[in-house]
């Protein structure tokens, strides 16, 4: 135990106010996508107005999970982790606190501009001009509170956790920034810089690294840090880490192409993305060996821990859908699973399983550290949330999986005299029970939100204001 290193105590109200938003936007952004997979169920609850449709809700939903839900899981555990491995405060309280205010008007512009229409039309950069050149300032300097809390630490060696963390700051700064280029013609209304082809090709250059920066290499930075915590054992390999970490980086951003296979775009461009896609398999599943071994010795700690499930599982799921997409981006997989339901099960199978998964248990894991507490305040909420968060995975991808297969079947299935078997109707009513399971599965994983809030709200409201301001300071003193 060193001695006391700085008399400073960590910023972690910035931390609380992520991390409490984290399970409130998820909340949200989740309880949209249960509604959005009922209206493909029941098509009446679109209710025929044009904010409250399937097409302008969808994009909501989206920026919810993946901005508001996932963004303040890496802002509050990246914050918490910078500060504890390397033993210093955050660089800037001010700058902490614009980020976390800034990136909820980001979010609250796109809750007002989705549902009224206003949108760039590229997925997953939906956001107009105004509100994406607050996104870009607001990153930025999100930017300057890591890095620079990196550059004034204590210790002399920079956490592995904190290279994940660092890459996806950095290349999601690059890739929202490049991707958003565009000509303002009025204030909610902008066009590309980029045309035809080629705009396709650098959208999907960033959508595929949001993917891989914002929801792979982000939480594999959380996966760093709350895995061996969680386990109270070192990291497997500290070497295969370092490994994992080039590796990965250096590939993903080749990798975008395989969203646009069979388009205009070059073929060898295809096939490029095709070869580095199926090359992304050793790293991602280095990785995930590598969180999973650190539980060597204490694989019975699964037994009692209902966090270190969901982070054991989050790893599982991890390695499931970084298989599933090599082979969705091999050419003759992918003319199957194009535009299938396919692709949306292999989406929430990285989304729920892993994404959301591993957030759920950093965020139980650093709450009642945040609040001065020495634990969640029932252990058994915790793991009636595990339960339904993984019944409610394993429905949804089963499902789009049956279904995705189907339709891919459906569509290409061809009579001798050369004309369609099926119309598109009948896949579609063959898609029928796949959707309704679906709804089910998300409400089962949207409940579990709802008990994960219950519990936060529980052991909060017990938080001793002095307590929670002793523990930041002690944690100084103690080795991350
Ligand atoms: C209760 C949980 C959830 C439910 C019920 C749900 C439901 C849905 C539905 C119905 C769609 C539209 C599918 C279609 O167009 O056919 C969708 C799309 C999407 N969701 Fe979710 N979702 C949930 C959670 C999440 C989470 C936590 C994330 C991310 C962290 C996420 C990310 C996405 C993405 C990226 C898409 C677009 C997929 C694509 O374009 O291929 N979802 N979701
Ligand atoms: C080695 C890792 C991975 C590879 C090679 C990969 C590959 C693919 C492929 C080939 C598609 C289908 C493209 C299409 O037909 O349009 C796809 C879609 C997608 N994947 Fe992955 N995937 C990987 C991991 C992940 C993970 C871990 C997540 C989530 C956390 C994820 C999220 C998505 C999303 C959101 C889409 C839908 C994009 C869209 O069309 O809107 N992927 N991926």
């Amino acid at each position: 135990m060193s001695t006391a290193i700085s008399p400073t105590a960590y910023n972690y109200k910035v931390v609380r106010q992520f991390a409490i938003m984290t399970v409130v936007w998820g909340i949200l952004g989740m309880g949209l996508g249960v509604f959005i997979a009922s209206q493909l169920v029941w098509p009446e609850l679109n209710f025929g107005l044009p904010w409250t449709t399937f097409g302008r809700l969808r994009p909501l939903h989206t920026n919810l999970v993946i901005f508001a839900f996932g963004g303040c899981a890496l802002f509050a555990t990246s914050y918490y982790v910078v500060q504890r491995t390397c033993q210093t405060r955050l660089i800037s309280d001010s700058l902490a606190a614009f980020t976390f205010w800034g990136w909820q008007a980001v979010i609250v512009g796109a809750i007002v501009t989705l549902p009224l229409g206003y949108t760039t039309t590229k997925e997953y950069a939906e956001l107009e001009w105004p509100i994406a050149i607050l996104l870009a300032i607001v990153w930025v300097t999100y930017a300057v509170v890591f890095f620079g809390t990196i550059v004034k630490r204590k210790t002399k060696h920079i956490y592995v956790g904190n290279w994940f963390y660092g890459a996806f700051i950095l290349v999601t700064a690059m890739l929202h920034i490049v991707n958003h280029a565009s000509l303002p013609v009025s204030l909610f209304k902008s066009y590309s810089a980029y045309a035809g082809a080629t705009d396709a090709m650098i959208q999907w250059w960033y959508g595929h690294n949001a993917v891989g920066f914002f929801l792979t290499t982000g939480f594999l930075g959380m996966m760093y840090y709350f895995v061996p915590k969680q386990a109270e054992r070192p990291i497997y390999s500290y070497r295969l880490s370092i490994v994992h970490f080039w590796a990965l980086i250096t590939l993903y951003i080749w990798a975008g192409p395989h969203h646009l296979h069979y388009t205009a775009l070059p073929d060898w461009a295809q096939s490029l993305g095709m070869a580095m896609s199926i090359i992304l398999l050793a790293p991602s599943w280095g990785g995930m060996i590598n969180g999973m071994m650190t539980l060597s010795g204490a694989w019975h700690k699964l037994r009692t821990d209902p966090i270190l499930r969901f982070l054991v599982v989050s790893l599982a799921f991890y390695g499931m859908s970084t298989f599933e997409g090599p082979m969705m981006a091999i050419k003759t997989v992918n003319s199957l699973s194009h535009y299938t339901d396919w692709t949306i099960g292999h989406v929430h199978a990285g989304a729920l399983g892993w994404v959301a998964m591993i957030s759920i248990g950093a965020i139980y894991h650093m709450i009642p550290r945040l609040f001065g507490r020495v634990q969640m305040h029932s252990v058994a909420l915790i793991n009636t949330h595990f339960w339904l968060a993984t019944i409610g995975t394993v429905l949804y991808i089963a499902s789009m999986w049956v279904n995705g297969i189907t339709q891919g079947l459906m569509w290409r299935a061809i009579n001798d005299d050369g004309t369609l078997t099926y119309s598109f109707v009948e896949a579609l009513q063959a898609s029928h029970p796949g959707y309704i399971v679906r709804a089910l599965g998300g409400a089962f994983f949207a409940a579990g939100m709802l008990f994960m809030a219950y519990n936060v709200w529980r052991t909060v409201r017990a938080s001793d204001p002095a307590e929670a301001e002793a523990a930041a300071k002690i944690a100084v003193v103690g080795a991350h």
